[in-house]
């Protein structure tokens, strides 16, 4: 159906348009191969699972505790019927779901190419593989569909939203590679509803990569952990408390204030608090717009040129990875705004209740030390 977001109307996909009960029948028959166990391939694989898809998972090996293989045969996997090494689910595999670490997919592609043979799918949840096929080697044969649906959060979301009913929006793309299009364009949105997407929108392998890449180290992330650290750190040199730091700087937010956004926008969060903070909002809101505005034109430099992705390779794909990883997630983890954080949210009357907030249940990996 057609939407007007604002000026522009797009072309949305609801779960009405496109029910479960199609998605199934476009999949019917079809083995479902995921490959990869880290974040969304859980959130992904269960919620196709209990959508009544035929699943496989194919992950490496390990018998270490809180390993992805460990993971995934806790939530139900079974070695040789379900879980598999990733090779052999490559092999069994109609559609096989690349979600392996972006960093690790020119290794894992030459481990799966043989098995990416005409009449299959190759699927992504990132336009990441395909369009920077110089860096990863990607170039599936002719005939093999290629297929996007990209979840706007993360895989932990994607479970819970599936568990709660919300679902998540997930934006699509399709190449067909010599199939017909209509095909691809089917499988495509069929395992974006059996993946537990709110809605669909339409996008391309190129656009993903870009504004995923922009968003990631913008304000999802990497700008809001560093904009919260700097007034967090300002309060703090000023003899404010740790917990009224913290208060002022995340908890309000996370708590209030972003919940109200996201029921009614800012504009409406903007009407509706005291006059000195509508005041003081609307006077330094254009103040921080001046000063981000360059470092978000420079990342969205990085991200064009391939730098950001280079960088990724590079980094993320070799095997000590995630030890070189810690000490900067352990730095995160110890910063005193997230110590401070990890003592408010165990004030929380559900969390106190509960034995504070580590104890958070499905999704996640235990990656830092306290201190
Ligand atoms: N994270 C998100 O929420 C999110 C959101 C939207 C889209 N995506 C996209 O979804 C895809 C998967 O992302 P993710 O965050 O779930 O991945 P991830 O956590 O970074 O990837 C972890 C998976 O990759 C495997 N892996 C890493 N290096 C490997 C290697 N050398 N050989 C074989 N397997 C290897 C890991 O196995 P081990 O545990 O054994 O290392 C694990 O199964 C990516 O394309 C990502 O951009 C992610």
């Amino acid at each position: 159906m057609k939407i007007k977001f604002g000026t522009v109307a797009e072309n949305i996909t609801t779960r009405k348009e496109f029910p479960l009960k199609k998605a199934q029948q476009v999949l019917k028959g079809k083995t479902i191969a995921v490959l990869g166990y880290g974040i969304q391939g859980p959130g992904q694989a269960l919620n196709m699972r209990d959508n009544g898809f035929n699943v496989i998972v194919g992950q490496r090996k390990s018998t270490k505790a809180n390993s992805s293989w460990m993971r995934a045969k806790k939530d139900g996997w079974v070695e040789g019927k379900t879980l598999f090494g990733i090779e052999e689910a490559a092999d069994k595999g109609d559609i096989i779901m690349m979600l392996v670490s972006d960093g690790s997919v020119p290794q894992v592609w030459k481990q799966i190419e043989q098995y990416v043979t005409p009449g299959k799918y190759l699927y992504f949840s990132h336009g990441f593989g395909l369009v920077y096929n110089k860096l990863t080697g990607i170039k599936p044969r002719k005939g093999v569909g290629c297929v996007m649906v990209a979840p706007k959060g993360s895989g932990t979301s994607v479970r819970r939203n599936f568990l709660s009913g919300a679902g998540i929006n997930s934006s699509y793309a399709f190449e067909p590679n010599g199939m017909k299009a209509k095909q691809v364009e089917d499988v495509t949105k069929a395992i974006g509803i059996a993946v537990g997407s709110g809605y669909l929108f339409p996008t391309t392998f190129e656009n993903e990569v870009t504004s995923d890449l922009v968003g990631e180290r913008g304000i999802l992330m990497g700008a809001l952990a560093g904009v919260m650290e700097a007034q967090f750190e300002t309060l703090r040199a000023n003899g404010h408390s740790p917990s009224e730091a913290f208060n002022e700087t995340c908890e309000e937010l996370t708590q209030s204030l972003i919940r109200l956004v996201d029921e009614n926008g800012m504009d409406w969060m903007y009407g509706n608090c005291s006059q000195t903070a509508q005041h003081g909002a609307l006077k330094w809101r254009p103040e921080f717009k001046k000063a981000t505005l360059p470092v978000f034109k420079k990342l969205y430099k990085s991200v064009k040129t391939m730098q950001e992705a280079k960088e990724v390779i590079r980094d993320t794909g070799c095997p000590d990875y995630k030890e070189r990883m810690l000490a900067k997630l352990n730095e995160l983890h110890n910063h005193e705004m997230w110590l401070a954080g990890a003592a408010v949210r165990s004030l929380r009357p559900h969390e106190a209740a509960k034995g504070g907030s580590d104890s958070a249940g499905w999704g996640g990996r235990k990656v830092v030390k306290a201190k």
